[in-house]
Parts: C-alpha cells; sequence; structure tokens
C-alpha cells in the first residue's frame, strides 16, 4: 500500500466554525496560502453555500492557491453542489466534499428519511458533484455511529456513483482507537471498490481521542487525514495537524514507515499565524506548538537536555520551526534590515507598510532597550491588519487622558483622515473607555465593545502591550490589533484597526 498520507485540512471550514475562530476574507486567504507553504494536500476552504461571504472565500481561495487541492463542502443537494461548482472554478486542483449523514439516529430525528432514500440521495448527489468537478468526495456522516453493514453500503454507493475519496468521520468523537481502526479496517475489507479510492478519517476530539483514532484508522489503511491547525473546530474541535505530521515523523517505526508531505518546519509559523489572525491564544502545554512544549523547567530535565537533547526531547524545537527569540534589530538599524527581518518572519509587505512599520519600530527603539522577533511580528500585524485605502483611514495624532481612583476619566482625542483633523473629549470609569467613548465621537458611528484583551509581548518591564478589541455593529463584528509600551496608546490603535474595518465594509 502507498505510504504516502494527504493531509487535508478544515482549518477554514470545520475550524472555522468553531466560536472565536470566524475570519474575513482577507484572513481566509492569507491562512490559506500559509497552509499552502505547510504542504497540505487538500485544504477546505469553506461552505460556499452558507452564506455570500463564504462562497466569496472559497472563490478567492481557489484563485489564489495553486499547489494544493482545493475544496467545498456542500450538503448532498444540487444547490449546495452548484455553489461549490461555482466558487471552485478558479482553482488548479478543484475537490467538492460531499455529505450525508448515515446513522440511524440521524436518518431518523434530523433527516426524516429512511435508509433506502438515503442510498438514493447518495447515489444522485455524487453523481451530480462527479458531473461538475473532477474529483469528489462524500463523506458519510456520524459513520462510526452507523449500523457497520448499511454503511458499507453507503460507502459502496458512493464510489460507484464516482467518488474517489471516501470519508469516514467520527461527528461525535464517539470512537475509541480499537473501534476505528476496525471500522476502517472492515471496510478495507468488505467495500466494493475500496481498492480504486482513498478512505479518510475524520474524528474529532470530544473525548480527547481525535488523534489517536485517526493514526487508528491511518494503521489500517486510510491513506487520508482530515484535521486543522491546533485542533480547533467544533466542540472540542478536530484532530490537530501538527500531532499527526509530527507523530508521524517521530514515530515512523510505530507507524509502519507512513509519512505525509508537511513542511514540519512551517508548523509553528502556521499556528502563530492562526492564532494572531483570530487573536485566540495558543495553550501554552498544546503539544508541538505551546510555549511550553520544548521547555525544560526541573533541574533534573535541564542537566540532562544540557548532555544530550534526547534525554527528554523527542524531536527538535527546530523540526517545527520553533526557534529561540533572537535579538534582532537596534536603534541605529536602518529600514532594509527591518524589511529584511521582516521578510525572514514572513511578512512581505508593501512599501508603504513597511514604512509604518519602520516608523513604529523607531519609535518603539527609543523606548524599549531590546527588540526581538516578537515585537517585530507584533509590530507588523498592527499593520497587516488595515488594509483599506490609507488616506481614507482614521490615524491617531494625539491623546490626552486624565484618570485617578476618585474621579471619573477624561480623555480628550485626536484624529485624523483625508487630511483633516477633528477632536472630541469624553468621560468614563477608565481611561480607556473614555478614549473609546471620544473616537465613537468623533468617527459619529455606534459600536458594542465585545471583546478586549491586553498581553505583554515579551517578559521585561518595557514590554509592548499587545491589546486585542472586537466590536460589533448591526453589519457584523471586526477585530483589531494594536502595540505599544503604553496599554492606552495600543488600545486605542486597535479600537481605530476595527474602526477603520467597520467603516470600509
Ligand atoms: O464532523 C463531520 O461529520 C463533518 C462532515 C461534514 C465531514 O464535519
Ligand atoms: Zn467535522
Amino acid at each position: 500500500m502507498n505510504p504516502k498520507i494527504q493531509i487535508f485540512d478544515t482549518t477554514l471550514r470545520d475550524g472555522e466554525q468553531a466560536p472565536g475562530y470566524s475570519m474575513n476574507l482577507d484572513e481566509k486567504v492569507r491562512m490559506a496560502l500559509q497552509l499552502e507553504t505547510l504542504g497540505v494536500d487538500v485544504m477546505e476552504a469553506g461552505f460556499a453555500v452558507a452564506s455570500p461571504g463564504d462562497f466569496a472565500s472559497v472563490k478567492a481561495i481557489a484563485e489564489a492557491v495553486r499547489s494544493s487541492s482545493v475544496c467545498s463542502l456542500a450538503r448532498a443537494m444540487e444547490k449546495d453542489i452548484d455553489a461549490s461548482a461555482e466558487a471552485l472554478v478558479p482553482a488548479a486542483r478543484p475537490r467538492i466534499h460531499t455529505f450525508l449523514a448515515t446513522s440511524d439516529l440521524h436518518l431518523k430525528y434530523k433527516l426524516h428519511m429512511s435508509r433506502t432514500d438515503c442510498l438514493r440521495q447518495i447515489r444522485r448527489a455524487v453523481a451530480y458533484a462527479r458531473r461538475r468537478c473532477p474529483e469528489v468526495e462524500f463523506s458519510a456522516e456520524d459513520a462510526s455511529r452507523t449500523d457497520a453493514n448499511f454503511l458499507c453500503k453507503a460507502i459502496e454507493t458512493a464510489i460507484a456513483a464516482g467518488a474517489s475519496v471516501v470519508n469516514i468521520p467520527d461527528t461525535v468523537g464517539y470512537s475509541t482507537p480499537d473501534e476505528f481502526g476496525a471500522l476502517i479496517a472492515d471496510l478495507m475489507n468488505r467495500v466494493k471498490g475500496v481498492e480504486n479510492v482513498i478512505v479518510s478519517t475524520h474524528c474529532h476530539n470530544d473525548l480527547g481521542l481525535a488523534v489517536a483514532n485517526s493514526f487508528a484508522g491511518v494503521r489500517a489503511g486510510a491513506r487520508q487525514v482530515e484535521c486543522t491547525i491546533c485542533g480547533i473546530g467544533e466542540r472540542a474541535g478536530n484532530a490537530a495537524l501538527e500531532e499527526i505530521a509530527m507523530g508521524l515523523r517521530t514515530r515512523r517505526d510505530a507507524y509502519r514507515g507512513l509519512s505525509c508531505g508537511i513542511r514540519t518546519e512551517e508548523i509553528a509559523r502556521t499556528a502563530h499565524l492562526l492564532s494572531t489572525i483570530t487573536g485566540v491564544r495558543i495553550s501554552p502545554s498544546k503539544a508541538i506548538v505551546g510555549a511550553n512544549a520544548f521547555a525544560h523547567e526541573s533541574g533534573i530535565h535541564q542537566h540532562g537536555v544540557l548532555s544530550k537533547a534526547e534525554t527528554y526531547e523527542i524531536m527538535t524545537p527546530e523540526s517545527v520551526g520553533m526557534k529561540q527569540t533572537e535579538l534582532v534589530l537596534g536603534k541605529h538599524s536602518g529600514q532594509h534590515a527591518l524589511e529584511s527581518r521582516l521578510k525572514d518572519l514572513g511578512y512581505d509587505l508593501d512599501a508603504e507598510r513597511v514604512a509604518e512599520v519602520f516608523a513604529a519600530f523607531k519609535r518603539l527603539a527609543d523606548r524599549k532597550k531590546q527588540i526581538t522577533d516578537r515585537d517585530l511580528v507584533a509590530l507588523a500585524e498592527s499593520r497587516v491588519a488595515s488594509r483599506g485605502t490609507p488616506a481614507r483611514e482614521w490615524r491617531l495624532e494625539s491623546f490626552v487622558v486624565n484618570s485617578g481612583n476618585h474621579m471619573s476619566a477624561t480623555a480628550q482625542v485626536t484624529l485624523s483622515r483625508d487630511g483633516r483633523t477633528v477632536q472630541d473629549a469624553a468621560i468614563g470609569s477608565g481611561p480607556i473607555y473614555a478614549a473609546f467613548r471620544a473616537i465613537e465621537k468623533i468617527i459619529r458611528h455606534r459600536f458594542v465593545l465585545e471583546d478586549y484583551r491586553i498581553e505583554a509581548v515579551t517578559e521585561h518591564r518595557d514590554a509592548l502591550g499587545e491589546v486585542l478589541v472586537k466590536i460589533s455593529d448591526a453589519k457584523g463584528s471586526y477585530r483589531g490589533r494594536g502595540v505599544s509600551t503604553d496599554v492606552i496608546e495600543g488600545s486605542i490603535l486597535a479600537l481605530l484597526v476595527a474602526v477603520n474595518r467597520m467603516l470600509e465594509r
């Protein structure tokens, strides 16, 4: 059997469905390009029929990505398949992923459908999708709780109708590794035509077994694994891509020589990009990419690692792209040095953005002794996020705040846009709230503050504070990120990024 495992990434579909992980079109395209650099074989770009926004994202990703297959999810119905096919027109390697539940529980209570009708619908949908797209994947939703004989029939029906990939989801994360491995082995033995298609796993993590179940599936003959960066996804998430890729690389002996095409050195960058875009921090103890994944705190461990890394390290931080934070640039560094360091960090910015980051870098160098890669990433991200027409963006000119523990805070803020300067003032229960109210008055647009978070980028007293805000109005929600050694300035900058996005829409 082919020892190559295809990695099917569904961060932009199943992952994005998780609360807190929604992304806008630009952010999805950025993530998709990084997934392509990471080397995923297939990426599920979205659910084209779900909304005009989803359709546009699938299409934009299909236009941008060249080497990975781009896939759109579709229920087993013509209107979904049509939307997917249309969104995928620009794709170099399009795939339609159509699904229908097969368990009696879903057929009876969700779909109100008999088994016979289910088979008929699979046949029709797959055949229709096959007429609209050269590559079709069929998923039997809730496969792990489906009667085994009926699941075989459903998969056989999909293969006969033209599916070249058949996916076996453990939709509610109910299975155990023994059961899931046995299920895949059974299908490999019994399903007619299975030798001509790729069998895939799609495991959810409700019992913390998504990765273990995926490996059990692979050992039993599956050759595609569906997974997401950091395991994000519905409820407790999906199998984590980085754990699958590093498991295969580190334990080739246990997984019988199986391998995948993931460029593992890109793993940390991909996980951090997801966290940067969504504002959701990676848990320090997250396997492979958490801040503690390679940290050795106890004396015994430190001693062991210093004498021979393998005593406590089964893989190197470099193999997943985790480098030590370096001291890179100082206050005398020039714009070229900064630009080249930004490129190394994955930021290919236009001249205007480089100039903006450089100006922010110089201001920071006056206030902070050591500027690290993490500082540069924070500065670059705060500029990458605002992609509007610079002349039409609100910019901060100056602010003054006054606050104390026996008084209301007051803030006076001056912003400019299109060569026009506007000033206003407001009071609030704290200086940041007062500044936000002053901005609301200047821009004359009301918004709700949904989320506000502040964290130190690096450790020392002169650390940059990174502020994440999320605001919403009647048309949607918008995120912004701002960095400064002054938390009030960082907060205003973050709010302005979000405000500019809101007004651009
Ligand atoms: O979990 C699941 O069953 C799914 C399918 C749509 C593949 O996400
Ligand atoms: Zn799923």
